[in-house]
């Protein structure tokens, strides 16, 4: 289906031409004064000038070739030289109903189906998931099923820090601790134990305590960075015991995402392109492109343009070894090798930027990205606790997503166990499906790249732009048309005038419902799910102040509660397909 906008822009260029003027003149956008109009259209203004002419003489002349228009059911030329436009009602509730018919609300397929995979996650094997993760997983979930419904072929990829110094600290505790395992024997020969030597919760503890000694105790960070490189370079039972901390700490993590209702088409990580970089490496020298500086192996990357300067990107550290750098760049090569992807996206904190820019610029530079592939840094800013500090458990330390999931649960099970007849078992339910709702949209309703304050308090509230609101409206509208039904009422899919003619909120909804593909496009292009929450927080509003306006299931004309119920339904299937976008679910009940 051709979107609303561009049937409005079709009406009013072809009056435009018409009338003798530049079709382009004929734009029309969303009123900036809803008190005066819906739509309104600045074309005259703009063309004053090459026409010399007086804005609102060309004005009242487009007027004049819309008289009986089929779209606008009226068009006001007003001083200066404005269009104020309102929508014919049988035209936006022919255009609903059509919308509401099609497949994906008429959303037509993309001319060309990109390829896009999206980096998000970025969790680190062996450490808990924290509040820090909540970002990358719940904004990286949504921009992926925006491009999805938006017709494109999506790859997620948690890519996972599984890599590195980290690995050979927690296999030099566990030698202190268990040396007598089959792992650290040289000469072992046969088949090493199915069975991982830690649990998930000695892992996560092994990991902090190796960490801190190798910043106090020297000679354990020797034996760390020796046990490093000795997993590098291939040891077999270090590989073997690398494996299980993986197995071990991947299980745990696909439990937490699940939880958090994300889920990654690829489980990759660092150390998958570690065979990679070695010939990456060699050709980016014999290329000319890396050369020695301080004796580390970097690319410049400065330009001309550059606002401040910046430093090159060090692709072997001094002592020849691999970096944070290094592996994004081979994992660009492996994503162009293996999926010739039209974009790559990231989504990392935004105080990574300064990586980001030295790993795009040099793998431009160096040929290992395509020079059309699109390489896009979608960095988020910090959520912040209460009084707009790092969020911090009452002792100091960061907070574990499971403990803040629960917590908000609990605020919540305790609001739904107001309503009396939810039994125990659904209210927990329901406690659990408006927790996910209330942090994913208290999260995604703000523009990524901002900080924001996490409160709980205000992310729970039934009233106002949250989770919980849009739930209730939904939980609203369900239990309308399941009244409807028990009276015997079928819901079809039945004229809408009625609804746009009831009153203004019900023609709202219908407007709104209308904008449902532009908005689809627009936040998919600017990669922005908060313009999916702006989408349903007005389209909530509108649909409730109808609710209360309007009589539904006491109207006594039974064309006007079929056309109503129609229009319930319609909006309730858009909501279900919003909240899918910003990734939870809703309640059958509340
Ligand atoms: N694991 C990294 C971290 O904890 C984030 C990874 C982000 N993605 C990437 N391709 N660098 O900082």
């Amino acid at each position: 289906m051709k979107k609303f906008i561009e049937l409005l822009n079709d009406e009013m260029m072809d009056a435009f031409e018409k009338a003798g003027y530049d079709r382009a003149l004929g734009r029309v956008g969303v009123s900036n004064r809803p008190d005066l109009c819906e739509y309104q259209c600045n074309g005259a203004m703009s063309g004053a000038k090459a026409y010399h002419k007086a804005p609102f003489m060309i004005a009242e002349e487009v007027a004049g070739f819309l008289a009986g228009s089929k779209v606008f059911s009226s068009v006001e030329a007003v001083k200066p030289g404005f269009l104020n436009l309102n929508i014919s009602e049988k035209f936006i509730s022919d255009y609903a109903k059509e919308m509401f018919a099609s497949e994906k609300f008429g959303i037509e397929e993309p001319e060309k189906k990109q390829t896009i995979v999206i980096d998000y996650g970025g969790p680190n094997v062996a450490k808990p998931l924290h509040v820090g993760h909540l970002r990358p997983a719940i904004i990286g979930e949504s921009i992926k099923r925006i491009a999805r419904y938006a017709g494109h072929k999506v790859i997620g990829d948690v890519h996972l820090g599984d890599w590195g110094m980290p690995m050979g600290q927690i296999i030099t505790e566990l030698k202190e601790r268990k040396p007598e395992l089959v792992y650290f024997d040289e000469s072992f020969e046969g088949d090493y134990p199915e069975e991982a030597p830690f649990t998930i919760s000695e892992l996560e503890e092994i990991y902090p305590v190796a960490s801190g000694k190798c910043k106090t105790d020297e000679e354990y960070k020797k034996k760390a960075l020796q046990n490093t490189k000795e997993l590098q370079d291939g040891r077999k039972g270090y590989r073997a015991l690398w494996q299980q901390v993986l197995k071990v700490s991947v299980a745990d993590l696909k439990r937490n995402y699940e939880k958090l209702d994300v889920s990654f088409d690829l489980w990759m990580g660092e150390s998958d392109v570690d065979d990679m970089i070695p010939p990456m490496v060699e050709k980016m020298k014999s290329d000319g492109f890396a050369h020695i500086s301080e004796g580390a192996l970097v690319v410049d990357i400065a330009e001309e343009t550059d606002k401040k300067e910046l430093p090159p990107c060090i692709v072997l550290k001094s002592d020849g070894a691999a970096n944070y750098e290094t592996t994004d760049l081979a994992t660009i090569k492996y994503r162009e090798d293996n999926f010739d992807p039209d974009a790559i996206l990231y989504v990392v904190d935004k105080r990574q930027e300064l990586h980001f820019i030295q790993v795009f610029r040099t793998s431009r530079k160096c040929g290992i990205a395509k020079q059309d592939t699109s390489l896009e840094f979608i960095g988020f800013g910090t959520m912040n606790g209460p009084g707009g500090k790092p969020f911090k458990t009452r002792d100091g330390g960061v907070l574990r997503l499971e403990y803040l999931l629960k917590e908000i649960e609990d605020k919540m099970f305790v609001k739904i166990s107001e309503n009396k007849d939810l039994p125990k078992d659904e209210a927990r339910n329901t406690a659990k499906i408006t927790a996910l709702a209330a942090l994913k949209y208290g999260d995604l309703s703000n523009q990524a790249s901002k900080d924001y304050i996490f409160d709980t308090e205000r992310f729970t509230a039934s009233e106002g732009d949250t989770g919980p609101y849009l739930l209730y409206t939904m939980v609203r509208i369900r239990s309308i048309l399941a009244k409807y039904k028990e009276q015997g009422g079928e819901i079809g899919q039945g004229d809408l005038i009625a609804c746009a003619e009831a009153c203004g909120a019900g023609k709202s909804v219908l407007l709104d419902v209308a904008g449902f593909s532009k908005m689809v496009e627009e936040a998919f292009a600017e990669r922005a799910p908060h313009k999916v929450c702006a989408f349903v927080y007005k389209l909530a509003n509108d649909f409730n102040s109808f609710y209360h306006e309007v009589k539904i299931l006491a109207e006594e004309d039974e064309d006007k509660k079929k056309s109503y119920v129609s229009m319930l339904a319609g909006v309730l299937s858009v909501f279900e397909t919003c909240i899918g976008l910003l990734g939870f679910e809703s309640p059958e009940r509340m």
